[in-house]
């Protein structure tokens, strides 16, 4: 079988709006802050005697806390003037004691392994956790906020898990000025959390897009660019420490789904169960997809795509995606993240920068902390709630490789099968065949809705001369050029 680009180009491609996927139904906290201010009788730990303290507990001394010591010990001074009083660090909990750390202990800061150290310290104002997880660390957040603590944490998994729970517990302590912030736990370095806060009050949001996985765009950059295999991009982002500890919460689209899920709260004001969100990673991508890509004139990213329908509802996916060369998000590359934020006055903004890393994270906790000793009562930490309803099905242009085993009248069994479930093919491509047994040809349709999608890949792959399970992406621009 051998057939060439454009065999079924029957129709234009669509054009209109920036915005690729149009999704179609189917299937408070009050922040005002608690400082304890205080003239210092510990001059060990203080600054200036005179200027008042805020007293940090921090759970966590690896990465994320190790960098936040540190900034802070950098621009303290600095710190003391932005806000008026002194930032210190009193206590850090870590797992082991005797570990070797990569920073400097501040002066009167003691190293603890009991969370209670911290909990229980009246003393301590702020508690700070970065330490990961989802169970020790909620306990940690939630008891914290229940002593009057404010936390400030960079920790999406917990918040994507538990964020009904802790917005409960934030509305329970309304006038006692305990605060919760997060700006870290989405995307690292990028101020997208106080962005969407605060920059958006007078817009009304219909897309948010956006890589907003380090370790699979490095992964992929390093696949497409450097012509790399999956198991060596991954063995690469390990060792450059862009992996999850478990690279499955990465290549999964797992860690991504968990961000995405908080960029939806914040920008529709709905809170989503996380597993009702599509999720696919970038492990069925083969090089011979990068090939079609490349032949379509983009490449294929890893995206969390969340977007309005013209009903009003919201459907969401975690999916590779093939986007066009000239697309913004096209070069960005490597660890770098990026969000793009479709709305109605400001249109399109992108956001791009480190989503991970030790300064490019911290910097968000610092940033948090010191709003926090600046005494700032806003923002919201998850803008007020809305009846959006989640919608499991949107519109997109789809790309589809089917691996064969050649035989005369595939294509018109595809067509047939496309026929059947309301799909029509803009083009067919096929490169030409380097070994049989990796025989595979792609299908472009046109805009159709995902659930088709799903129909037409199970149909597909019951066919005799389908070899494993078809692979398919969304095309990001409904307006893309090939
Ligand atoms: N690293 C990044 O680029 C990045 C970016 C965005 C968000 N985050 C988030 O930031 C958080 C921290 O990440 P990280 O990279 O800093 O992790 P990390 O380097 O592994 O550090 C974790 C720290 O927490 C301590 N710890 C872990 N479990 C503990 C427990 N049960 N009791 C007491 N201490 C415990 C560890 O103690 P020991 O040192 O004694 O083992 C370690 O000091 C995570 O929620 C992560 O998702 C990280």
């Amino acid at each position: 079988m051998r057939f060439h680009l454009s065999i079924f180009a029957a129709v234009v491609f669509c054009t209109g709006g920036s915005s690729g996927f149009t999704f179609a139904p189917a299937p408070t906290a009050n922040l005002g802050i608690g400082t304890r201010s205080r003239s210092s009788s510990s001059k060990a730990l203080f600054m200036s005697a005179d200027t008042p303290t805020v007293t940090l507990g921090i759970f966590g001394g690896g990465t994320v806390g190790g960098g936040i010591v540190e900034i802070l010990s950098k621009k303290q001074s600095y710190f003391q003037q932005l806000t008026g009083k002194n930032i210190v660090v009193k206590k850090i909990c870590v797992r082991d004691a005797s570990k070797p750390r990569d920073f400097a202990l501040p002066e009167g800061c003691t190293i603890v392994t009991s969370y209670d150290d911290i909990l229980n310290d009246d003393t301590i104002d702020y508690a700070v956790e970065v330490m990961g997880g989802t169970t020790d660390a909620k306990d940690v957040v939630m008891s914290a906020l229940q002593k009057g603590k404010s936390v400030v944490t960079a920790n999406k998994a917990l918040i994507a898990k538990d964020l009904p729970e802790i917005e409960k517990l934030l509305s329970s302590l309304d006038s006692s000025g305990t605060q919760f912030r997060y700006e870290a736990a989405v995307c690292g370095g990028i101020p997208v959390i106080r962005s969407m806060q605060s920059d958006f009050v007078g817009d009304t949001i219909q897309q948010v897009s956006g890589i907003i996985n380090g370790c699979t765009n490095f992964m992929l950059t390093a696949m497409d660019r450097d012509k790399k295999s999956y198991e060596d991009a991954l063995a690469q982002a390990s060792e450059l420490g862009y992996a999850e500890a478990d690279p499955t919460l990465d290549v999964g689209g797992f860690d991504a789904r968990s961000k995405l899920k908080i960029l939806m709260r914040l920008a529709y004001g709905m809170d989503v169960d996380e597993d009702e969100i599509s999720c696919r990673g970038i492990t069925e991508l083969t090089k011979i997809d990068f090939e079609y890509a490349k032949t379509l004139g983009g490449t294929i990213k890893l995206l969390g795509v969340a977007s309005k329908n013209d009903k009003g509802s919201v459907s969401a996916f975690i999916s590779p995606c093939y986007v066009t060369n000239d697309d913004p998000l096209s070069s960005v590359n490597g660890a770098t993240n990026a969000i793009e934020i479709v709305s109605d006055n400001l249109v399109s903004s992108i956001y791009i920068g480190q989503g991970a890393g030790r300064y490019p994270t911290a910097n968000s906790c610092i940033n948090d902390i010191v709003a926090l000793a600046k005494g700032d009562t806003t923002p919201l930490p998850f803008n007020p709630k809305s009846e959006t309803k989640f919608a499991n099905n949107y519109e997109s242009v789809f790309f589809l490789r089917l691996n064969y085993r050649d035989q005369v009248g595939i294509t018109r069994q595809v067509g047939e099968v496309c026929e059947n479930h309301g799909v029509s093919i803009h083009s067919i491509l096929q490169n030409p065949i380097a070994k049989s047994q990796e025989s595979a040809f792609a299908i472009v349709t046109e805009k159709v809705e995902y659930a088709s999608i799903l129909k037409v890949l199970a149909d597909i792959e019951a066919l005799d001369w389908c070899k494993g399970k078809p692979f398919y992406m969304p095309v990001l621009r409904e307006d893309w050029q090939s």
